[in-house]
């Protein structure tokens, strides 16, 4: 995590931080990260994604009573679509995922490029984390994501290494 590098360099580099310290994210890097979030694009401009930013002590404490994936993070976002407000294609496709999965992978590379780590969880029951937070009846809850600065002794997991060739993923036509 350096400040200078470019948007590959920075794809390259990032990996998902599951240990962090205790200290709170700065609301400068909070208020970047939200903001790379909301500039995300969707599908007719819906912008359907909503965001829970789980910040106190009870919510903190409630997110870690649904799923252990929330590590000893001391932010959490709970990434959510507002099926209401989602773009319907004819053929049935529905917006809503692919909307709130952009905006969360924009905040990711944001809070990395400001030293903040992340992991993308879908570690979680949907019933039971809609539950918790209340969530209205019409809001998908897509992924969270528990964010913070790293602990000095956290480290890449060996996933992190495993990447596929060119060859398997991509075929120009
Ligand atoms: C849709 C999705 C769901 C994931 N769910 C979890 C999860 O529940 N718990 C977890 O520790 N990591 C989760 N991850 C993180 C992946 O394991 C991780 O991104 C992958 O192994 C590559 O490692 P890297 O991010 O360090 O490069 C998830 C990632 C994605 C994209």
């Amino acid at each position: 995590m350096e400040a200078g590098k470019t948007f590959l360099e920075m794809t390259r580099d990032r990996w998902s931080v599951r240990k962090f310290k205790q200290e709170q994210i700065s609301e400068e890097h909070m208020a970047r990260i939200l903001e790379a979030g909301r500039n995300a694009p969707s599908a007719c401009n819906y912008q359907p994604q909503r965001v829970l930013v789980l910040q106190s002590d009870e919510a903190i404490a409630q997110v870690r009573s649904v799923t252990h994936w929330a590590f000893n993070a001391p932010t959490v976002l709970l990434v959510c679509a507002n099926l209401t407000e989602s773009w319907k294609n004819v053929d049935g496709c529905d917006s809503a995922d692919v909307d709130a999965a952009i905006a969360l992978d924009h905040m990711m590379m944001e809070a990395w490029e400001c030293g903040v780590g992340s992991t993308w969880v879908r570690g979680f029951d949907e019933r039971v984390m809609r539950q918790a937070f209340n969530l209205p009846p019409t809001w998908k809850v897509v992924a969270m994501m528990p964010m913070g600065y790293p602990a000095e002794t956290a480290h890449p997991s060996t996933w992190h290494f495993a990447r596929k060739s060119n060859e398997e993923l991509y075929r120009f036509v």
